[in-house]
């Protein structure tokens, strides 16, 4: 399979579902490439499912570079991004420019995700200019947790919904190649995507989008926490993982291995 663009990657809209997973190592990055996914994304979800945070606030621009270089040597096949971090978007043009510059040039990642809506419109297109494909992420976004007091599901009113829709609208014209929507009605999520040109991507906004991503460890039934409702497990690797490390302890307890 060639390399994904973001240029083919938007003609699927209309064509063909979108299907999207988060990576944070090669070892995964490596299987989902093999599996045919369009995008893998590092997102800053590495936070609460891989390193134990409580939320995506404290993930730093650093661990991006370190998790998102990890899954770039394994090659994939797949367009490759990689979320910016925490509050990174809203320093100023410099410091964004200089952020994502680096997450290109450090890791070698295809394009960058950024939370925010119209607000972000202005500083998006700017540096799509200076040559970095964003990947725009509206509805809930998780770094607005602690600002929110909840995770909260959007779109459920028409006024929420239309100023959905001008976020869309505004990232689409700022030269976003596709959007993110992240727990939306579905019948706004239905709306957005009819809006606007560019594919949108959703997660837990319903089968109306132009695609779907899910996180890894959710979708693979490794998080052994609090999984949302939305993420259907198609694996059981906690149960894999359990009886690995349980079978492995057995045998040496045992002196059945090594033979
Ligand atoms: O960080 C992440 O995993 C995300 C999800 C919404 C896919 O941004
Ligand atoms: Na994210």
């Amino acid at each position: 399979m060639p390399k994904l663009t973001t240029h083919t990657l938007r003609k699927l809209k209309g064509k063909q579902p979108i299907v999207a997973v988060t990576a944070y190592d090669a070892i995964t990055a490596r299987y989902a490439s093999e599996a045919g996914v369009d995008i893998i994304l590092i997102g800053d979800s590495v936070g609460n499912t891989m390193l134990g945070f409580e939320t995506t606030v404290p993930v730093t621009l650093d661990m991006m570079c370190h998790h998102a270089a990890a899954v770039t040597r394994a090659r994939p096949e797949a367009l490759v991004a990689v979320d910016l971090p925490f509050a990174e978007a809203h320093y100023g043009h410099d410091r964004l420019l200089a952020s994502c510059q680096r997450l290109m040039q450090e890791t070698g990642v295809d394009a960058i995700k950024i939370e925010g809506g119209a607000e972000l419109a202005p500083a998006v297109a700017r540096i799509i200019a200076a040559g970095i494909p964003v990947w725009g992420h509206i509805g809930l976004k998780p770094q607005q947790v602690l600002a929110l007091g909840r995770y909260k599901k959007f779109g459920s009113t028409p006024e929420e919904t239309e100023s959905l829709i001008a976020d869309a609208r505004a990232l689409e014209k700022a030269g976003a190649f596709a959007l993110l929507l992240e727990l939306t009605d579905h019948e706004a999520a239905r709306k957005i995507t009819e809006a606007v040109g560019i594919p949108i991507i959703g997660i837990g906004a319903g089968p109306h989008c132009d695609g779907q991503v899910l996180v890894a460890p959710d979708l693979l039934g490794l998080t052994p926490g609090y999984v949302p409702s939305f993420a259907h497990k198609f694996a059981d690797a906690a149960a894999q993982y359990r009886q690995g490390f349980a079978d492995y302890a057995a045998a040496v307890r045992g002196k059945k291995f090594p033979q």
